[in-house]
């Protein structure tokens, strides 16, 4: 196939960028400049680290040729030589089962100089991350890529145009890439097919945490609702005796959801309309009894840990953030920090060079507007009406029993 063909093929797919935004991959890959005389890159971003987040993982440990694959024809299509896996660094065995696989890519000249004999060369090389959650962020990625800090940077001129090393690069998501072979091989038709949601195509891969029976990855059909995921597939609530409190969607950066909000399609654009977002497509479910407050605290807590620190709004406020809400779980808050949340959330929210600004005002704010009588009880009881937090009981020798 012409790289023409790949990208039409993948456009007529439907297929949406897996990494959280949703944005289509086929149009992606054809923003690439045809003319430019320099070389060009895929990066994969394999550094899955949103909290509640574990469907890229699964496929790098389980299936990375399927990866490999992905890539590659990713590369076709832009007629790039040269592709980088930037591998969360947390993610030890995904990393060696990933080198493994391009191992014996090389091995049987699947990569390499001459690509099954096609005369096509190309090369896949695995990049460890250092841990950082900001280095998700595309352009930071590019940024740690080339040996600097991972901070992201200001768009545009964006990576299609001007990426890795200023040379045209398309950056996708693990999973997107991934679904890339299928679709080559059985068509753009097979793939919509797959999906109920006309607006996108094919399955998805769902990771359901928290308070289920059966918490997991799910690959599934586009567009069931949160509700048939949670209680059909996912097998409803752990503890029976406990009813459902709310779901954080698509990791930990998306608005809540309350229970009566799980019936649109759960997808990159209907869920849009109850305020949130598909995100990485892995629910966290939340019985009753679990403190809000103490769950957006402990949210705060990794955004603060993790700013870059390169926009004020977003290195001074998280901390803020994670401080007032600190105090109000602690039943140490007054009214008016209930109001500085709100505040200093709306600050952040679109005053900062990347969405990391969005991703720690979101939840402040929706868990705020949602669950605001939680908060004001804390500080009227002044302490958390849900108890102290348990501790697991460890045994002297630091063993947890
Ligand atoms: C703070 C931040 C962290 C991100 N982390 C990830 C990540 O870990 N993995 C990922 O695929 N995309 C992440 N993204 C989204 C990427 O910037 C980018 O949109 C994505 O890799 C594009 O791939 P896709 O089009 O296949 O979804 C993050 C975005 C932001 C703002």
């Amino acid at each position: 196939m012409t790289s023409d063909d790949i990208i039409k093929v993948v456009i007529d797919s439907k297929l949406r960028g897996r990494g959280g935004a949703g944005f289509p991959a086929g149009r992606k890959w054809s923003f690439v400049p045809k003319d430019s005389p320099k070389p060009r890159y895929v990066c994969v971003n394999a550094d899955e680290s949103e909290p509640g987040t574990f469907k890229d993982r699964y496929i790098m440990e389980r299936d990375p040729h399927q990866l490999i694959e992905g890539t590659a024809i990713a590369c076709k299509s832009i007629n790039a030589h040269a592709a980088y896996i930037y591998v969360r660094g947390e993610l030890g065995l995904a990393a060696v089962r990933v080198q493994q696989a391009l191992d014996e890519c090389y091995a049987a000249g699947i990569l390499g100089k001459n690509v099954m004999g096609s005369g096509y060369a190309l090369d896949i090389y695995l990049h460890r991350g250092a841990g950082a959650y900001i280095c998700g962020e595309e352009t930071a990625l590019l940024e740690s890529l080339e040996g600097k800090k991972g901070q992201p940077r200001l768009k545009p001129p964006f990576p299609a145009v001007e990426g890795l090393f200023a040379c045209p690069t398309v950056i996708n998501n693990v999973e997107t890439l991934a679904a890339v072979g299928p679709i080559i091989q059985n068509g753009a038709a097979w793939w919509t097919g797959l999906s109920r949601t006309e607006a996108e195509g094919g399955t998805k891969l769902i990771g359901v945490s928290g308070h289920v029976a059966r918490p997991g990855v799910y690959e599934l059909p586009g567009g069931l609702t949160l509700r048939e995921i949670i209680f059909e597939v996912a097998g409803g609530m752990r503890n029976p005796d406990r009813k459902l409190k709310a779901v954080v969607p698509g990791g930990t950066s998306c608005p809540i959801l309350l229970p009566h909000e799980l019936d649109t399609a759960y997808d990159f654009d209907a869920i849009k309309k109850v305020g949130s977002m598909m995100g990485t497509g892995c629910p966290a479910v939340i019985e009753e009894g679990t403190c809000i407050v103490r769950l957006l605290k402990r949210i705060e807590r990794f955004y603060a840990h993790e700013s870059c620190g390169q926009c004020t709004p977003c290195r001074e406020g998280g901390d803020w953030l994670f401080k007032i809400i600190s105090r109000i779980e602690a039943g140490q808050g007054s009214m008016a920090d209930i109001d500085k949340i709100e505040s200093v959330a709306s600050k952040i929210e679109g005053h900062t060079i990347c969405a990391f600004g969005e991703a720690l005002s979101w939840p402040a704010r929706s868990y705020l507007k949602k669950f605001r009588e939680e908060f004001v009880e804390h500080v009227k009881q002044k302490r958390c009406p849900y108890g102290p937090i348990p501790v697991a009981p460890v045994a002297l020798s630091g063993v947890v029993a």
